[in-house]
């Protein structure tokens, strides 16, 4: 199987494993296990934004991580300040970034956005290999991502 039909399969169970749950931290739990089994990442989870605006450690699959990255910090707080996808070929060429493992050696970061197209998590992957990421996991993590929002975007009013 290509990553590319990898890739469609798997956000076709993302949008599955989702249906009917509305509890975000459930939701985000199943959809970074899912993901992490399915293309064997090195680390897959999310980060929150909370109310001090600061990402805070939210369900994940791998090592344990920092638990707070500030706005502007390491790859997922330069995500959450541009609103934007980071791809990052080789971390040691990313300043700033935040080395939760000494393993990992490249890196994706995906915004969740809320109705508003106010970030409200980011997906962060880790590989430990270089390169690992391209305009493929781009694309389909921005989908999974987008499964996952509406979601986050729930439980932050109702929760
Ligand atoms: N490397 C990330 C920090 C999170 S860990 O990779 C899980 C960063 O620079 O933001």
């Amino acid at each position: 199987m290509t990553k590319e039909e990898k890739y469609s399969q798997l956000v076709a169970q993302v949008r599955a494993l989702v249906e009917g749950e509305d509890d975000p931290i459930s939701v985000m739990a199943n959809v970074s296990a899912l993901v992490h089994e399915t293309m064997h990442f090195w680390w897959t989870g999310f980060y929150i934004v909370r109310a001090d605006g600061v990402l805070h450690l939210g369900p994940f699959q791998g090592p344990v991580a920092c638990y707070r990255i500030a706005r502007g910090r390491g790859v997922c707080g330069t995500a959450l300040e541009r609103n934007e996808t980071i791809v990052v070929p080789d971390v040691e060429q990313f300043p700033g970034h935040i080395a939760c493992s000494s393993e990992s050696r490249s890196e994706i970061v995906v915004p969740l956005r809320g109705s508003d197209a106010a970030v409200l998590a980011v997906l962060d992957i880790d590989s430990k290999e270089l390169n690992t990421f391209d305009e493929t996991d781009r694309h389909h993590l921005e989908a999974i991502a987008a499964i996952v929002a509406p979601i986050a975007e729930f439980n932050q009013k109702h929760l």
